[in-house]
């Protein structure tokens, strides 16, 4: 693993191989790629977010409270590599209004959507026999219907730019944990989802991202009370996620403790 933060390779270009020498950092110009990340308030999307940032590229984030992604992205401004352009729009990623507000704010520099925001579902997290259907369905529209729809828009400028899509995935997609019956269907059904275009985008990496166990605010709220600590921070896992972006990584599912050398990696050693 490299020392230095990896640079933006998903290049202006229909290529497959690694494109190092697009966007360095402090060379910003027009046709520098952009990032949209939903979801960069905060937890994860923040850190993925900053990752980039430092890395060179340019974001467009969302979140639905506007104070916060104000401030979240003036934080991610002030840490970014020279030049680096971050726009904030706020909005729900149901509404199709602000998903549009979000690609516009693009334009035709996105060559790279990540697809971060999510729900836990209803929390305290119910038994399956007894889950509330207005929200198991509010799971399905924030965590699948949702990021589908964002993937149908960005995808003419990824196919363009020799783009990709990162959608964030989690273990309760694959694994029957009692509670997360809500999370992990709509997890599992958004991991399909992305596998199915993966095999039909071949000018277009389609990675599902599993960072494993997290401090945030959405993994506290799945154990009330509990002390939470001993899990990563969500910092730990943005090597393995720039090293999926800078190595153009063939489109599949990547558990960041799998890719060798990050910090979650060797928290499992
Ligand atoms: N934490 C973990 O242990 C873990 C493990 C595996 C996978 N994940 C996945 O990682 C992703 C991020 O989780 P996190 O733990 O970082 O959660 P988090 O701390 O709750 O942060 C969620 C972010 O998404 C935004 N958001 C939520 N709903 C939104 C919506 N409908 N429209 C736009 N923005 C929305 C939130 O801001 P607003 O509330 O202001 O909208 C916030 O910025 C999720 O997809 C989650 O499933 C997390």
């Amino acid at each position: 693993m490299r020392d230095e933060p990896p640079l933006p390779s998903v290049g202006l270009m229909n290529t497959h191989e690694p494109t190092h020498e697009a966007a360095r950092p402090g060379r910003q110009t027009a046709a520098d790629p952009l990032a949209v990340v939903t979801g960069a308030s905060r937890g994860l999307g923040r850190a993925l977010a900053g990752g980039l940032a430092r890395a060179g590229w340019n974001l467009v984030i969302d979140a639905r409270d506007r104070d916060a992604l104000r401030d979240a992205a003036q934080a991610i401004r002030d840490q970014a590599a020279p030049g680096v352009t971050v726009t904030d729009v706020p909005g729900n990623i149901t509404d199709p209004a602000h998903r549009g507000d979000l690609s516009e704010a693009a334009g035709n520099q996105a060559a790279l959507l990540v697809s971060n925001a999510g729900t836990l579902g209803a929390t305290p997290l119910p038994a399956m026999a007894d889950y509330p259907l207005g929200e198991f369905r509010d799971a399905f529209e924030v965590n699948v219907v949702a990021p589908v729809a964002l993937a149908q828009l960005f995808l003419p400028r990824l196919r363009e730019n020799g783009g990709a899509i990162v959608t964030i995935t989690s273990d309760a997609a694959t694994e029957p944990y009692g509670g997360w019956g809500g999370y992990g269907a709509a997890k599992a059904a958004l991991e399909q989802a992305s596998a199915v275009l993966a095999a039909e985008e071949t000018a277009v990496r389609v990675w599902r991202f599993d960072p494993g166990d997290l401090r945030t605010d959405m993994h506290q709220a799945a154990f009330p009370g509990e002390d939470i600590s001993d899990r990563p921070l969500p910092e730990t896992v943005v090597p393995a996620f720039l090293r999926l972006v800078a190595e153009r990584l063939p489109s599949g599912r990547y558990r960041a403790a799998e890719l060798p050398g990050t910090a979650a990696a060797a928290a499992i050693r």
